[in-house]
């Protein structure tokens, strides 16, 4: 069999990651996969239940009844599944990304959802973005890339995105909250958001879209070939 090739990118909200990873799969012919929508499932069930997603015994309750499926659509994007309703746009509300840091932040959570990231992986190339892909789902990936943004920078970008789907929030809140899910996703024991030793720093503050796609490429490249 032959072994597929990988890129593990992790970073905090807001860096530009899922826009990112998703066009560099696009530019290298390999699959993206976008694991923060499969951590937010879980947020999005602990909030439609009522559950307080810091209450790990009851989180951890939740998952017997949970089926996560991904897929990809015809038009080339990933689409979650839970118990069957396809919930790709439920789990973008703002709400849930609160839910999602917290869940996230339990160990089970991340065991139950680990073997279906490494198997998507064995059986294609991958592009896949999160905050523990290089240090823990896949230690041995080919390239691994570190992407990061001033918080500013990076509330600046969730805000404008936020206005437009017509999600009315102050900037003072989201960056709030950046800072916060920042806070959280750094100092939790279970997989904290750190830099693998062996990923490339990339810094998107200065640079739009089109320059740090432009120095994503170069990287993945220049390793791949290594
Ligand atoms: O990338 P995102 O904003 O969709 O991620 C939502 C939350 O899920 C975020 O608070 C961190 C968590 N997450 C995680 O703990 N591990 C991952 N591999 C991906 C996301």
């Amino acid at each position: 069999m032959t072994k597929h090739r990988s890129v593990a990118i992790d970073g905090p909200s807001g860096a530009g990651k899922s826009t990112l990873a998703k066009r560099l799969a696009e530019a290298l012919g390999f699959l993206y996969v976008d694991t923060g929508a499969i951590y937010r499932t879980v947020g999005l069930q602990a909030f439609r239940t009522g559950t307080d997603p810091k209450d790990a015994g009851a989180v951890i309750a939740l998952l017997k009844d949970m089926e996560i499926r991904l897929a990809y659509g015809e038009d080339g994007l990933q689409h979650m599944y839970l118990n069957g309703e396809d919930v790709t746009q439920a789990i973008r509300r703002h709400e849930i990304s609160d839910y999602t840091s917290s869940v996230s932040a339990i160990p089970e959570v991340r065991a139950f959802l680990m073997e279906q990231q490494r198997g998507l992986a064995r059986s294609h190339d991958v592009v896949m973005d999160g905050r523990d892909i290089g240090t823990v789902v896949l230690p041995e990936a080919d390239v691994k890339i570190f992407l990061t943004a001033a918080p500013e920078a990076r509330a600046r970008r969730r805000w404008l995105e936020l206005q437009e789907r017509g999600q009315e929030t102050d900037f003072e809140t989201v960056l709030r909250d950046v800072l916060e899910r920042d806070d959280r996703d750094t100092h939790r024991a279970a997989a904290p958001l750190r830099q693998a030793e062996d990923a490339v720093l990339a810094d998107t503050t200065d640079k739009d879209l089109e320059q740090s796609l432009t120095l994503l490429i170069q990287i993945a490249k220049e390793r791949l070939q290594a």
